[in-house]
């Protein structure tokens, strides 16, 4: 049986794992965060301080509940104060050989029971996980960006993963709040799967037509109901993460769709990354 969860790490704080992060706080979890260096562990805090206390502002939660929230949350820069998480979800660069190195590591400090989670987007997680003793430990939990507020999680089964490990991360993901779905092991999951070649679509149709990121995004806001627009969606997850993903599915799947638009790849070689470097389709102050 999977040990009873009442506390989480998270490895990487970038905006996924600081967003993960945040939801676990707020779901009443200890927490710790692990980042490489301490400034980006302090800049993950502030900005979990910073959405916790506009929820504040907002009604939306108790300053005293915050505080509380805020409190839960511990920052390392050592791995080897993972060791009492009975969870850890990995949320680091997306590269096989960065995880591999961070799995086997956490697999040496953790408890025998505790999960080994990764936030992978277009990686194998049964490659990830590979390099395990114990890779029935592990499994996927594939959170949507801006993680606090998307809905969704989806919980992916590896070649090797146990039932119980996969029904106490389907637990979690409904205990932070999600929407839990499980997902097969298969390149991009469920949500990758359709929205990155959709994505592509879009660029493409930005060089094909000649319309302009405003009218494609209103385009597909309005005529088609999306919350936001592609381009506009695009420069929120950034043209480097958007291009790996692609290229990690077009290298599985080969099919052209999946390749990354030259549009997008220019657009990542000038630094153009989005709202992460303030410049994308759009500029951001
Ligand atoms: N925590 C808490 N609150 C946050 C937050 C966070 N991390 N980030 C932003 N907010 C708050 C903002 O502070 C804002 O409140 P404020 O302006 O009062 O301070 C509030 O959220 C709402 O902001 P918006 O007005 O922008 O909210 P919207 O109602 O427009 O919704 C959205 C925003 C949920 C992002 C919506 O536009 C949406 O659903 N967009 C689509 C996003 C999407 O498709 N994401 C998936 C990307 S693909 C992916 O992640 C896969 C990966 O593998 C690449």
């Amino acid at each position: 049986m999977a040990r009873e969860i009442g506390t989480v790490g998270v490895v990487g704080l970038g905006a996924m794992g600081s967003g993960i992060a945040q939801l676990a706080v707020e779901a009443g979890l200890e927490t710790v965060g692990r980042e490489v260096e301490l400034p980006r562990a302090q800049a993950a805090h502030d900005r979990i301080a910073h959405f916790l206390m506009r929820k504040v502002e907002k009604g939306q939660l108790d300053a005293v509940e915050r505080d509380a929230a805020v409190g839960r949350l511990r920052l390392t820069t050592s791995l080897a104060d993972l060791a009492d998480c009975d969870v850890v979800i990995e949320a680091a660069f997306e590269d096989l050989g960065v995880k591999h190195e961070l799995f086997r590591e956490l697999e040496r400090v953790l408890e025998d029971d505790a999960i080994i989670a990764t936030n992978t987007s277009a990686l194998s997680v049964t490659e990830i996980a590979s390099v395990l003793e114990r890779p029935e430990r592990a499994l996927g939990m594939h959170f949507f960006n801006p993680a606090p507020l998307m809905p969704l999680v989806e919980i992916v089964r590896a070649e090797r993963t146990s039932e119980d490990v996969f029904d106490a991360a389907f637990a979690l993901g409904a205990r932070l709040g999600k929407t839990p779905i499980r997902c097969s092991d298969t390149p991009g999951f469920v949500v990758n799967r359709v929205l990155i070649p959709l994505l592509n679509d879009c660029v493409r149709v930005l060089d094909e037509t000649g319309v302009t990121p405003e009218d494609l995004d209103a385009g597909m806001r309005y005529g088609a109901g999306w919350p936001m627009g592609p381009c506009a969606l695009l420069d929120l997850v950034g043209a480097d993460v958007h291009v790996h993903a692609s290229e990690a599915l077009y290298e599985k799947l080969r099919e052209p769709r999946m390749a990354p638009p030259p549009r997008l790849v220019r657009m990542l070689q000038a630094g153009k990354l989005g709202r992460k470097t303030g410049e994308g389709f759009y500029r951001y102050d």
